[in-house]
């Protein structure tokens, strides 16, 4: 599969694993619903807080759903379900005019949609017409939905002004500092 759960390499991620302030947006986040943007440079944690966010998420709509039980007797089913892609990755997909709609319709329809890395790759207008219409899809509806970027809201609202309106109405987390991955730090 090309689109997925939270990837191995995120799995240990959790609120826990935070630091206070980003904890602090992702649970506004979980309170609110909707989108949460998330943008900094590279390696400084945006996916690994995204598969955080993810995962608060997905025990939020389980406990939603115990409890639901309780009153009813039968558990209804969770809505628990993330679907996560990295964006150049569903954009070679949507590419492919065989699936693309498909995953077009899975993106707009999953419980939890995490879009990673927006922007990371120079789109035609075709494609970002295609991320737009499912922006704009989770916005009418009031789904949840996570981006990770590289780019700053300021460039994103230069380039797709109409999509980053909407990218940028709910909880905005910019991280900041050092690369995680390069060991010993390139400062
Ligand atoms: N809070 C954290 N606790 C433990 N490990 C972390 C944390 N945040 C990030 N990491 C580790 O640092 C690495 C880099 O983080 P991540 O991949 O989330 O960066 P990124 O901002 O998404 O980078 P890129 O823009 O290149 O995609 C991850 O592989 C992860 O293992
Ligand atoms: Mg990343």
């Amino acid at each position: 599969m090309m689109i997925h759960d939270i990837p191995t390499r995120f799995q240990a991620a959790s609120l826990d694993t935070l630091d206070a302030q980003v904890r602090q947006k992702v649970e506004e986040w979980l309170d609110a619903g909707e989108v949460l943007l998330i943008t900094g440079p590279t390696g400084v944690g945006k996916s690994w807080t995204a598969a955080a966010a993810a995962k608060a998420w997905q025990q939020k709509m389980r406990a939603i759903a115990e409890r639901r039980a309780e009153e009813r007797g039968y558990m209804p089913d969770p809505k628990d379900k993330v679907l996560w892609s990295s964006v150049p990755t569903l954009a070679g997909i949507i590419r492919d005019m065989e699936h693309g709609e498909s995953v077009i319709a899975h993106c707009r329809e999953a419980h939890l949609l995490v879009l990673d890395d927006l922007g990371s790759e120079k789109a035609s207008e075709y494609l970002v017409e295609r991320f737009y219409s499912v922006i704009d899809h989770r916005y009418a509806w009031i789904r949840p939905y996570i981006v990770s970027t590289n780019l700053s809201l300021a460039t994103l609202a230069q380039m797709w002004p109409r999509m980053a309106s909407r990218l940028g109405s709910g909880v905005i987390l910019s991280l900041s500092g050092s690369d995680r991955r390069l060991k010993g730090g390139a400062k």
